[in-house]
């Protein structure tokens, strides 16, 4: 199997269009690396692709990523997009996938409803694009060779649907991991979770990869930082303190962080969580990383 991070950054970006923060700074002067928004591909056999996750950059992605580019006047090595939730980082790429291109697109059904509801998404025509319902916990293929498992993950709905009252530790069909398996290789990715329930760890365990929601690293940085009134868990994400904690004696094959905010620390690779992070055997997911397992 191989994952290409397309995508490493959360929602924004880094460096987020409005922000003046020192990572974002530090991003566009080139003193850190700049992230695009969370996307990975995936493939068995090297030559037939899925995309998890459409992110707002995926042209830019997809220019940037040789083993996705066209090999013939209209034809594409992308078999299928799957979504984890309704997120507009995660769902706002199908628009620039509406070339009448042909591939399937995978979600849950309330993630498909909610994509339904925004008239735009037409425009990704069904006759090309036919929009798959996958129901939790079942298996479904997604490239030659490569199939996919969809479990529930503790999230809340997305930005758009919020309501004045915000449940963050919904478990349905909402926010979605992704069990991938090529062969005997598993991997498991999860860019947004709440919180790590011990169910949840005893899926992870075992995994020769496992790609986790990285988005902050202090669940109130934002606010301390000055760049936003949310904590974490209002995002519907846990922190990544907590993370490292409650995976401490897990066996996986390799821990990479992924969909980080601009907030975080561990977007400056010489930051000292950074090193916290390496030392207790995790990886920083950066745009353009492949892992082959
Ligand atoms: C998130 O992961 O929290 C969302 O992508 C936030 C957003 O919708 O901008
Ligand atoms: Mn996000
Ligand atoms: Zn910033």
């Amino acid at each position: 199997m191989r994952i290409i991070i397309l995508g490493a950054a959360a929602g924004g970006g880094l460096p987020q269009w409005n922000c003046g923060c020192g990572h974002c700074d530090a991003a566009r002067a080139g003193r850190i690396p700049s992230m695009t928004q969370s996307s990975i591909a995936v493939s068995a056999d090297g030559l037939t692709w899925a995309i998890l996750n459409a992110s707002p950059d995926i042209r830019a992605q997809l220019q940037a990523t040789p083993a996705l580019h066209p090999t013939g006047p209209r034809a594409v090595p992308l078999r299928s997009v799957l979504v984890t939730n309704g997120d507009i980082d995660h769902v706002a790429g199908l628009l620039t996938l509406r070339e009448s291109q042909p591939f399937d697109l995978f979600a849950t059904q309330t993630i498909h409803d909610a994509l339904a509801a925004n008239p735009m998404i037409a425009a990704v025509n069904p006759d090309h694009v036919p929009r798959r319902t996958v129901a939790l916990d079942r298996t479904i293929p997604l490239a030659p060779g490569l199939t996919a498992t969809l479990f529930a993950v503790p999230g809340k709905v997305p930005l758009y649907q919020e309501g004045a009252v915000v449940e963050t530790g919904l478990i349905g069909e909402t926010t979605v991991g992704v069990e991938l398996r090529a062969g005997d290789r598993r991997a498991l990715y999860i860019p947004g979770c709440a919180e790590l329930p011990d169910w949840l760890r005893q899926r992870i365990a075992g995994a020769d990869a496992l790609f986790f929601d990285g988005t902050l690293w202090d669940d109130d940085e934002m606010i301390r930082m000055g760049l936003g009134r949310k904590t974490g868990r209002r995002m519907g994400h846990m922190p990544v303190t907590e993370t490292l904690a409650a995976l401490d004696g897990t066996p996986l094959g390799r821990r990479i962080l992924v969909h980080m905010n601009n907030s975080n620390p561990l977007c400056d690779p010489s930051s000292p969580q950074s090193a916290e992070a390496e030392a207790r055997g995790w990886q920083v997911a950066r745009d353009g990383m492949e892992i082959a397992l």
